[in-house]
């Protein structure tokens, strides 16, 4: 089966083929021209994108696809319309089902597929969500997540209080490279993460003459190190002995490093996929998609409504079965 995944939750606008492996992925980011990501300009950016994109994704794979899949949520409203629209179109044209999926799980599923792991604890860090979780009796069941921002959204907000350009986490991460630790609060509640403290008492320590440097590596150490915590809980409670990192942050070499580092002394296989795969991009809904329509999860145009509050644990996961059964 070939299908077609289009993208457009957030800041990119993207399309990917997918058979037995990836034919074909385009994609247009949307760059604000200063500030952080508008909803209704990110919107304009995709449907003005949108048709080139896809043009070329299926110039590009030839031949008939089987199914169009877009993702249904969550993300910014207005963005989320425009692929759908896109999607909904192209499904009733072509005559091929149609398949909503939830963008988080299509973020750990591409990190399922890429690292071919039987049954890992997932750490997603991206801009909007921070979560471990973890495949249970039929569903993504989530162990530990961010109480407030998601991890990347702090990094982005404390890069934009510095006048940095969007997106602010590339960025911090080359400037962490030469500095050195000054202690900020760590927030670990339970299984749950908290960021927005730590992103405000970072600003307050660059406002009391702190370098840019020293905040940065400090930043980046504390919320990895909160993150490698309640990865590592999540692997003791489960008894599992596999981690991947997803999501944009996950293109982070330290915070790649500090899993790896965790995972080695308790003996657990760590491994993350190529940066292609990590921030948002059509690849992972094709490759979702696939296996949503191999199971048969396909939904007609009149129940494909965009939900922007749509939760990874809320996902029938109807494609996996629990390891062992
Ligand atoms: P979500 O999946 O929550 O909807 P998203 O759709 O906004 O998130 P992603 O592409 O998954 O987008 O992640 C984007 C985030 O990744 C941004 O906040 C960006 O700063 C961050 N990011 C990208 N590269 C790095 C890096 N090298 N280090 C840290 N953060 C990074
Ligand atoms: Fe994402």
């Amino acid at each position: 089966k070939r299908v077609l995944g289009i993208e457009g939750t957030a800041w990119n606008f993207s399309a990917a083929v997918f058979a037995d492996d990836l034919v074909c992925l385009h994609s247009a980011p949307y760059v604000p021209p200063s500030g952080g990501i508008h909803p209704r300009e990110a919107a304009q950016h995709h449907a003005s994108v949108a048709s080139d994109v896809i043009r070329k994704a299926l110039n590009e794979a030839g031949g008939r696809i089987d199914a169009v899949a877009f993702s249904i949520g969550p993300g910014l409203g207005p963005s989320l319309r425009i692929a759908a629209t896109a999607a909904r179109t192209l499904s009733l044209k072509l005559g091929v089902p149609l398949i909503g999926v939830n963008h988080c799980v299509a973020h750990v599923e591409i990190g399922r597929w890429y690292t071919k792991f039987a049954d890992p604890i997932v750490l997603y860090a991206s801009g909007a969500n921070t979560q471990v979780l973890g495949f249970l009796n039929g569903k993504y069941r989530i162990f530990g997540e961010t109480l407030d921002i998601g991890l990347g959204n702090a990094l982005d907000k404390f890069a934009r209080s510095h006048d940095l350009p969007h997106p602010g986490g590339p960025i911090i991460e080359d400037l962490a490279k030469t500095g050195s630790y000054i202690p900020l609060p760590y927030t670990v509640k339970g299984m749950d993460l908290a960021f927005s403290g730590l992103m405000s008492a970072a600003k307050e320590a660059t406002m009391r003459g702190a370098s840019m440097e020293d905040v940065c590596f400090s930043f980046q150490e504390t919320a990895f190190a909160m993150c490698v915590e309640v990865t590592e809980r999540a692997l003791a409670h489960t008894g599992k002995d596999e981690v991947i990192l997803v999501g944009g942050v996950g293109a982070n070499a330290r915070l790649q490093e500090m899993l790896g580092i965790m995972c080695a002394e308790r003996g657990a296989k760590f491994m993350a996929p190529p940066r292609t795969y990590m921030g948002d991009n059509g690849a992972m809904i094709a490759y979702t998609g696939k296996i949503m329509l191999e199971a048969g999860s396909t939904i007609p145009v009149s129940d494909s409504v965009v939900d922007p509050g749509f939760r990874s644990d809320q996902v029938d996961v109807t494609w996996r079965q629990d390891a062992g059964s």
